[in-house]
């Protein structure tokens, strides 16, 4: 059996980042695309040159043709135009959602038997034109938002309170956008709720800074959306997939009639493995949290009917 297949579309900051860490570990070759060949070669090649220090036996190639995605396990949409400082990631809707459709047919044709992950904002909405174009099964479609903002929450609380980061856990749901809905309920450091050690409008600050996360960095980098953390979270679930390793993990998927909701994609919780999204896991939400997400999830029903 030889080695699994990784594809990225789209080398960006997040596309070249992902690369990096995927080589890291080791999961597969990986090919990636973009429009303009040589940047994808550049950004290949330098990877590959760090191979011999770091260790890693992976190929990686870069690639300007559709077609040498074929039979690839995975294949992760980055391509996309990032937000400048004052957007919302819903603004990108219209030139985003074009871009993706420039790819759905050669995925189809190339990579039939792929897990997608999408990453390319506004998220949600981005993932159901996705799977509506590729006509792939519910399940081999995923949005990449929640382990980012729930990772962002996590190493704020990290920052306020010292604990480490691998204590802490949460979920945060909904839609990647302003209406996310970080289930402070479900957070813990150390297995103890949240509410219990830190006061209460410290949390508050912390949820609001988690909804902005994606801003703040723009805000500081001026010229960059964040790319880190992004590449990182959907590093996690392409090792989730490849290893089959049915981690549980917040991430935008399509639901029907999960919490109530119907017919788009939003953050849930997920079991992910090498069948892509193999459940979609049900939480108790009180009537708060329900209302939230009903909340986000016509936040996220209004931005796809703009796209019909
Ligand atoms: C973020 O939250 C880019 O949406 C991405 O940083």
């Amino acid at each position: 059996m030889g080695r699994k297949k990784i594809a990225v579309i789209g080398a960006g900051k997040v596309g070249a980042t992902l690369v990096q860490i995927l080589a890291y570990k080791q999961l597969g070759d990986i090919v990636l695309w973009n429009r303009t060949v040589d940047k994808a070669q550049g950004i290949a090649l330098d990877i590959l040159e760090s191979a011999p220090v770091e260790g890693f036996d992976v190929k990686i190639k870069a690639t300007g043709e559709l077609a040498d995605i074929k039979d690839s396990d995975v294949v992760v949409i980055t391509a996309g135009i990032p937000r400048k400082e004052g957007m919302s990631r819903d603004d990108l809707l219209a030139v985003n959602a074009a871009l993706i459709s420039s790819f759905t047919e050669g995925i189809k044709t190339y990579a039939p038997n792929a897990v997608l992950v999408v990453v390319t904002n506004p998220l949600d909405a981005m993932v159901y034109l996705t799977m509506k174009k590729t006509g792939f099964q519910k399940n081999r479609v995923i949005g990449m938002a929640g382990i980012l903002d729930s990772a962002r929450l996590r190493e704020f609380i990290a920052m306020e309170t010292g604990a480490s980061v691998k204590d802490i856990t949460t979920l945060v749901l909904g839609s990647h956008g302003d209406t996310m809905v970080p289930l402070v309920r479900h957070t813990r450091i150390g297995g103890v709720p949240i509410e219990d050690i830190v006061p209460k409008e410290k949390i508050t600050a912390m949820v609001e800074r988690t909804r902005n996360g994606g801003a703040e960095i723009i805000k500081l980098e001026k010229d960059s959306s964040a790319y880190y953390a992004p590449a990182s979270s959907l590093a996690l679930i392409v090792e989730s997939i490849l290893l089959d390793k049915k981690m549980v993990l917040p991430c935008s998927a399509y639901v029907e009639g999960e919490y109530g909701i119907n017919g788009i994609f939003m953050g849930v919780p997920v079991v992910v493995g090498a069948g892509g999204i193999e459940k979609i896991v049900q939480l108790n939400l009180n009537d708060d949290e329900k209302r939230d997400l009903a909340a986000s999830a016509e936040k996220i029903r209004a931005l796809v009917s703009q796209m019909k």
